[in-house]
């Protein structure tokens, strides 16, 4: 039988490694953070926001995701589940727009968290809802369903948004009018923010669309684009995407950018990636 090597114990006989090195030898080193909850906001019984503390050596692009969870109770594995940061790169803490499932593994629990309570942050952020994986253009169209919201928030706060693009339209679709969280943000809110406000109050459009209760607007995203009322509603030219000058985000169900991806490749859309930009990229919105 082999017997299984500790490296801790090579290095110090062969003195290959430093104190230092030994000290942050990542044997043990957790793949988490742990962060302090600095607020929590329910908007509905279905969704709510929390913000938590923000490591110093945490960095990531306005739009990714990271692994967020809750210490596992009696020696129980961590809970975890992937999240977008809601808040931009610079940010001094992390905000999440979260669903509450009534038997979700995290969010069942993870609804009940308050002020000064620990959050498990992971430490890799990643993702393709940033603007790096969209060509240059125009127009950037962030569509996002119930907690889909959540990158637009970190996007539309990007200062890079607005020296990329010369409009930006955030489009937020939800069941019900109590769900469109963050709309007071959107149309006022973010008109005082001091690196994007000026911006914001000429050049960020936010459009809201309900589904399941009358509302100033009514409908599916793809159902809005494919009769073109997006367009007419917007003000813009032509009844579809273009190529060349429009770019957009999708966040949301399963059903949702597969359906919407399958539409926006119809108008000529390409998707991107971190390794080759394109005209759209999508991104699931995490549940559970
Ligand atoms: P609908 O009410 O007609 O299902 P959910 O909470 O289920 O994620 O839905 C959020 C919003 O996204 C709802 O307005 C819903 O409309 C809409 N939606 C759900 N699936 C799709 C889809 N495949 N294409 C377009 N919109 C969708």
């Amino acid at each position: 039988m082999r017997s299984s090597i500790d490296p801790l114990r090579v290095a110090r006989k062969f003195n290959t490694m430093s104190t230092a090195d030994l000290q942050a030898a990542p044997v043990k080193a957790s793949p988490f953070f742990e962060e302090k909850v600095l607020w929590v906001k329910h908007w509905t019984d279905r969704l709510f926001s929390f913000a938590i503390t923000r490591p110093e050596s945490f960095r990531f692009r306005s739009g990714e995701f990271v692994m967020i969870g809750l210490p596992g109770v009696d020696g129980a594995k961590p809970i975890l589940r992937a999240y977008s940061v809601a808040s931009p790169s610079w940010a001094e803490e992390l905000e999440f727009f979260s669903i509450k499932v009534e038997d979700g593994p995290l969010t069942s629990k993870l609804q009940l968290i308050q002020e000064g309570d620990t959050v498990l942050l992971g430490k890799k952020p990643t993702g393709t809802l940033v603007l790096d994986a969209l060509k240059g253009g125009k127009r950037l169209f962030l569509f996002g369903t119930g907690t889909g919201l959540a990158p637009w928030l970190a996007v539309a706060r990007d200062p890079d948004a607005y020296s990329r693009f010369e409009q930006v339209y955030v489009c937020h679709g939800v069941r019900e009018i109590a769900e469109l969280a963050y709309r007071d943000f959107f149309t006022a809110g973010i008109h005082d923010d001091p690196l994007v406000g000026e911006e914001a109050k000429t050049r960020l459009h936010y459009y809201p669309t309900v589904t399941r209760e009358p509302f100033e607007r009514q409908g599916r995203f793809t159902d809005l684009i494919a009769s073109g009322q997006l367009f007419r509603d917007l003000g813009l030219a032509g009844e579809k995407f273009n190529p060349d000058e429009d770019r957009i985000m999708l966040c949301g169900s399963m059903d949702f950018i597969k359906d919407m991806g399958a539409l926006v490749e119809t108008h000529g859309m390409v998707e991107g990636s971190n390794a080759e930009p394109g005209d759209y990229v999508l991104e699931r919105a995490f549940v559970g």
